[in-house]
């Protein structure tokens, strides 16, 4: 039977890939602990790793499975940030992702974000539970008439363009390739990038993290913000520059900011770090911000992605492993 060792995995991965395993011809052995070039002699006896966000896939850790007999990499995610694309190819590894498991997942976790940040819903939940009915401190701000910036208009910033919509939202868009039709079936104006920026009370970015892309929010692009504006971040946390994002929400110019991803994610979240002391100083100045809402990573979690992530990992690796080609559209 193929074996494939899963790295950096959480009951509710186990839980969606265990019934796809038997049925494919797959022995699946699941880590809890992520994948690196300290981890990947672990590998050994697999045909195949599959992985997830935080492991990281440079070219020591892809020589090292590369030398245990992996001959593929399966990413159970859409990004591929954190693997060394050149390193696998050289090393002969084959690489294949989740493009598209549920962008509504993530488009609709971006927009409850946003609505819990600036209804402040979470502060009201945390009040009531302690029979505190005041309602100072909670006041938002109507969405409708309000011009949201979608950085970014793939599968899922399309998506969360069109929610907004729904709020009788305006709607603004950057993306170096514009769908005008789409644009101009829902009402949709493209800019350039430092346009939006000046023009949006609501940022969001749906654009994927490259070395172009690289702290996209940084010191110079957060000062075009109008102040009192909403930056929202569910795509990559090295789009923005963290030092220089504390550094404006201590100005007090930006109105709110929700993340859902971190530029220091790794062994942080995923995590139960309840009862340790938080070592990263950026995060737990973030965490401080009574207008700045955090959430670990969890835009992509609902059932409907989990079983479409494990259907075409499992489909990936099963025609991996049978040495043909894998899903259309799925290799890298
Ligand atoms: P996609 O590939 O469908 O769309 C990305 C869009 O970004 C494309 O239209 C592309 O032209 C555009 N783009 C590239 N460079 C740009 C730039 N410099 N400025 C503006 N736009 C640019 O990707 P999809 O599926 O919409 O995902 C977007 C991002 O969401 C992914 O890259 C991934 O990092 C993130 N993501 C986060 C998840 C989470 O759980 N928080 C889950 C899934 C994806």
């Amino acid at each position: 039977m193929t074996t494939i060792a899963f790295f950096d995995t959480k009951s509710y991965d186990r839980e969606h890939f265990e019934p796809a395993a038997a049925p494919a011809g797959l022995s699946y052995q699941f880590h809890e602990f992520r994948l690196s070039v300290q981890t990947a002699a672990l590998a050994r006896g697999a045909t195949a790793v599959c992985v997830f966000v935080n492991d990281r896939l440079d070219r020591p850790c892809l020589a090292a499975l590369a030398e245990v007999g992996v001959r593929h990499v399966a990413l159970r995610c859409a990004g591929f940030n954190n693997v060394d694309l050149a390193a696998a190819r050289e090393l002969g590894l084959a690489v294949t992702r989740v493009p598209a498991y549920s962008p509504h997942a993530v488009a609709e976790h971006t927009v409850g974000l946003l609505l819990t940040l600036n209804r402040r819903i979470h502060r009201a939940y945390n009040r009531v539970r302690e029979h505190n009915f005041s309602l100072g401190g909670l006041v938002g701000f109507d969405l409708c008439g309000r011009t949201v910036g979608i950085v970014g208009t793939g599968k899922i910033g399309r998506i969360v363009a069109q929610i907004f919509r729904g709020f009788e939202a305006q709607v603004v868009a950057h993306d170096p390739y514009p769908n005008t039709a789409w644009a101009q079936a829902h009402g949709v104006e493209y800019l350039a990038l430092d346009a939006l920026l000046a023009r949006s009370d609501i940022v969001s970015l749906h654009l994927p993290l490259t070395p172009e892309t690289h702290h996209l929010l940084n010191a110079r692009s957060l000062a075009l913000l109008k102040p009192g504006a909403h930056v929202v971040n569910t795509s990559r946390g090295k789009l923005i520059d963290t030092a220089a994002l504390i550094a404006a929400l201590k100005t007090g110019r930006l109105g709110g900011v929700a993340l859902d991803v971190y530029e220091e994610e790794e062994g942080v979240f995923f995590e139960d770090l309840s009862g340790e002391v938080l070592q990263d100083d950026e995060l737990s100045r973030l965490l401080t911000f009574p207008n700045v809402l955090v959430t670990a990573h969890q835009a992509f979690l609902t059932h409907d992605a989990l079983a479409e992530i494990a259907r075409v990992t499992t489909e990936n690796i099963a025609r991996c492993a049978r040495t043909e080609a894998p899903l259309a559209g799925t290799a890298l």
